[in-house]
């Protein structure tokens, strides 16, 4: 038997004006798409932005049902809607911001499993690194792969 360990890299910012001029447009365009959010069951507003490799701008939020699982997350309708009008522009950064009953989370809010699956495909598909922005008003994440948020990837197309 041989332990093993796997390690995740990211970086920590304490503010947003620490960003590129590229990742801090793509914070602020998560923050705004958090007005899209419908969300009157968890009154958690989510906000996602996703650059494509062309520059585009597809933002997301999160959308709830009365029947709960038929609801969908920010980055899931910001990465779908992606998916189905440039199916050939590979995807470059996703940022994500969220507020909870209307004000602006300080930590991070991280995605979901199945979101984080969806980014792995996407990754695989266009083979390339999706950079990942976990934006908190106190503090701003970035994550340079999908890998570090989702180790030991399922990835079909790879296997
Ligand atoms: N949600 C997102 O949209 N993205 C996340 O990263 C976490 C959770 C949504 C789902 C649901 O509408 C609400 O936040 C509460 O879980």
């Amino acid at each position: 038997m041989t332990v093993k360990r796997l390690t995740i890299d990211y970086t920590e910012y304490s503010s947003i004006e620490e960003l590129t001029p590229e990742d801090a447009e793509l914070v602020l365009a998560a923050i705004k798409a958090k007005e899209g959010s419908y969300s009157p069951y968890s009154h958690f507003q989510v906000g996602a932005a996703l650059r494509l490799e062309d520059g585009t701008i597809i933002q997301g939020a999160n959308q709830e049902n009365a029947a709960y699982p038929s609801g969908l997350c920010a980055e899931r309708t910001a990465m779908f809607a992606a998916g189905a009008q440039f199916p050939d522009k590979a995807f470059d950064t996703l940022a994500i911001a969220a507020s909870d009953h209307g004000h602006p989370c300080e930590d991070p809010a991280t995605p979901c499993g199945s979101c984080r699956q969806v980014m792995a495909e996407y990754q695989s598909k266009f083979g390339r690194p999706i950079k990942v922005i976990l934006a908190g008003s106190r503090r701003i994440l970035i994550f340079e792969k999908v890998d570090d948020l989702l180790p030991l990837i399922f990835d079909s197309l790879k296997a």
